[in-house]
């Protein structure tokens, strides 16, 4: 294959990237997203501020361009995200206790009403853990512990036909505190009945040259519990060839680990861009690592 989305769809997974609406328009841009990749995310668009920027007032302008363009080219789109302490509209932020969990639940049912039907996936809950794998204090977590579950029973009622995952940083590495943290809450998910279908491993990495501990270790794990996984928004340090071959290569070796999705098209595009994280350098130009990768798929 001579795409990364086609090379991908060989062992019937997908290779996404993030898009950033105001780039669309950006033809060297929009030609690699549309050539390269299958699955799309909004970097920004489809999170809490930008879909409701006043209470009970939701806009879906910036998230639509994205489906829209994605699904004219036949691309899948994953939803990012419902429920996470940042990107939160102002008014969100000023909320606590049973106003805030209602306006949560009022949140993800407005957002998901929308586009019923239409999406691959949900990040239900982005980054609820702290690195030592307690659960981060944020005014959502200060509505009750349950707020996680709370989010993942509304979000199965409001649209039964979208996988519903969570989402986190720094959980790639078995032997961490954070992995076991969310690891358990998935594991305890299964055992009592709380819908959940997929587990978003982020996959930022910020240097060296080998995976963390036992990365595929942690994907077999995950999926071991009964949840589909996906690298959902992978950047490497300097764009390592050995990583991003290996994190490819880890996910080709678990039948659940259903797809990649890089964080951006060009270096010059990433929130990460003095690190030169991606695949294509500044010019859309095809790097090193897109080489390991496709290699690798
Ligand atoms: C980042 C975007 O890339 C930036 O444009 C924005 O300013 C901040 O958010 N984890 C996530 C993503 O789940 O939503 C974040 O995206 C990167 C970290």
């Amino acid at each position: 294959a001579s795409t990364l989305g086609a090379a991908a769809a060989q062992s019937g997974r997908y290779f996404g990237t993030a898009v950033a609406a105001s780039r669309l328009g950006d033809s060297t841009y929009s030609t690699i997203a549309g050539r390269e990749f299958n699955m799309i995310t909004a970097e920004n668009e489809m999170k809490p501020d930008a879909t409701q920027p006043q209470r009970g007032q939701f806009t879906f302008s910036s998230g639509d361009q994205i489906y829209n363009w994605a699904t004219q080219r036949g691309l899948q789109v994953r939803g990012h995200t419902l429920a996470w302490h940042a990107q939160q509209p102002g008014w969100m932020q000023n909320l606590g206790g049973s106003s805030l969990r209602q306006a949560m639940i009022d949140h993800i049912n407005g957002v998901m009403a929308h586009y019923k039907g239409k999406l691959a996936a949900w990040d239900v809950v982005n980054e609820a853990f702290n690195e030592d794998g307690s659960r981060r204090n944020s005014n959502l977590q200060g509505t009750g512990n349950d707020w996680i579950e709370v989010a993942f029973r509304t979000a199965r009622a409001a649209d039964p036909s979208t996988k519903l995952c969570y989402n986190d940083y720094n959980i790639e590495n078995w032997s961490y505190g954070k992995t076991q943290g969310v690891y358990n809450m998935i594991r305890d998910f299964k055992s009592r009945g709380v819908p959940i279908d997929c587990v978003g491993l982020q996959t930022h990495f910020t240097g060296g040259s080998s995976l963390p501990g036992n990365f595929q270790t942690t994907l077999q794990n995950f999926a071991a519990l009964g949840v589909d996984v996906a690298l959902t928004e992978v950047d490497v340090t300097n764009a390592s060839t050995s990583q991003y071959a290996g994190l490819t290569q880890a996910c080709l070796n678990v039948p659940r680990c259903i797809g990649i999705t890089v964080w951006g098209v060009r270096d010059s595009d990433s929130w990460r861009a003095s690190e030169n994280p991606l695949l294509f350098d500044r010019s859309g130009a095809k790097k090193a690592a897109y080489t390991s990768v496709l290699n690798a798929l």
